[in-house]
């Protein structure tokens, strides 16, 4: 049985660190090509990677045989077509977020996934990270109690020299704003940790930089189980954090918000609130393990998949619920209405938030 997977990484920016991901777990993956129209670029990535070659077109990766897992690290607009491509290829693919721009095309890349007997992973690294972890284990041990609200705070600067690389800050290409490619890592995790959303309230709006897309976004939203969220995102703080607060019944907690993009690791407070103990809080995580975090993480737990020892770690269907919370957002933000989730196959904003977008 296969037990080491060839690898092309496509798209050498965010790329790079999706290299060191695998990197990380040398036994389980070998980076075999890098692909970027930029063949500079591509070759800068390669340079640092051992035996690895350079290509130029996806054309030339999907039609080599060796290549296990086609890993795509595209502009948005591009994910629909290399996706599709890349199944009826024959392989193995993983995309990076947002995966495409509607409901839709989420349902047709399942219908070709179905199809072709292949997987689609969504990246959502930010998944695997040992304070999270920790807070999944409080919560197995039934120490947190009822979740009543929780705040996120996505305060992170982008100057306008960030949209000098053309595809982004357009709705055509970027597919969307900061609620599509930047708090959906957050609100991601906020639904790994307290289940679905169910009613959604939403502002948008463009305050930071000139562009076609929103930057800012006030978000109010009621979990399935009763608990209370807000969600604030810019583009525009000073200095940048990603904090998740929850306070449950018996449990309040809190991440260090800092550095911005690993929410999901450091060292996160965990205060018991009675009947709860501290003591109740070390004994449940006495013995925790950490694990490898961000993308070497999910490289990680991506493994047992690929040799069909465990079920894929992310599937198409949490790249689902994440865009139709998407959807649900942008078309709240614009008609000033609450949207009660999920939405119904029939919904305006099924086919894509684009006419909605602020
Ligand atoms: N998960 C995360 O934390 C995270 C962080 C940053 C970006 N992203 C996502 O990753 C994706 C890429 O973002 P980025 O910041 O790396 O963008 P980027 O513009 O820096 O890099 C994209 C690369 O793709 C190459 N490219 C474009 N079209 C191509 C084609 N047809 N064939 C081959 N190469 C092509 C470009 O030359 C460029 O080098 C986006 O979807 C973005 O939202 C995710």
């Amino acid at each position: 049985m296969k037990t080491r997977f060839r690898v092309a990484v496509v798209g050498a920016g965010i790329g790079a660190f999706h290299v060191e991901g695998y990197r990380a777990n040398p036994d389980g993956y070998e980076v075999a090509v890098i692909c970027d129209k930029d063949a500079d670029r591509a070759a800068g990535l390669a340079a640092g990677v051992p035996g690895a070659e350079v290509v130029t077109a996806i054309e030339t990766v999907l039609a080599r045989p060796d290549i296990d897992v086609v890993d795509i690290c595209l502009p948005p607009f591009l994910h629909l077509e290399m996706i599709e491509a890349s199944l009826l290829a024959g392989k193995t693919v993983l995309c990076e977020k947002p995966l495409v721009g509607s409901l839709a095309d989420v349902e047709r890349i399942m219908r070709i996934a179905e199809r072709t007997g292949q997987a689609v992973v969504p990246v959502y690294q930010y998944r695997y990270g040992n304070g999270l972890a920790r807070l999944r284990r409080l919560l197995d041990a039934g120490l947190a109690g009822k979740p009543l609200v929780a705040s996120i705070e996505t305060h992170w600067n982008r100057p306008a020299e960030y949209y000098d690389v053309l595809w982004r800050g357009k709705k055509a290409t970027e597919l969307g704003g900061a609620v599509l490619g930047h708090v959906i890592h957050l609100h991601d995790l906020l639904t790994f940790t307290l289940g679905p959303v169910r009613r959604v309230f939403a502002r948008t709006a463009t305050r930071v930089n000139a562009v076609e897309v929103e930057d800012c976004a006030a978000i109010s939203l009621e979990m399935d189980n009763g608990a209370l969220v807000t969600s604030s995102v810019t583009l525009g703080s000073a200095d940048e954090i990603s904090r998740l607060r929850f306070c449950f019944e018996h449990l309040t907690v809190e991440n260090p918000g800092v550095p911005p993009y690993q929410p999901a690791e450091g060292d996160w407070r965990f205060l018991p609130r009675a009947p709860c103990r501290q003591a109740d809080i070390d004994a449940a995580l006495a013995g925790f393990e950490p694990r490898r975090e961000s993308f070497a993480g999910l490289f990680e737990a991506l493994h047992p998949a690929l040799t069909g020892a465990a079920p894929w770690p992310v599937t198409l269907g949490d790249a689902y619920r994440s865009l139709e919370l998407v959807s649900a957002i942008y078309y709240s933000a614009a008609t000033r209405t609450a949207v009660d989730l999920p939405l119904a196959p029939d919904h305006p904003v099924h086919g894509g938030w684009e006419p909605w977008l602020a």
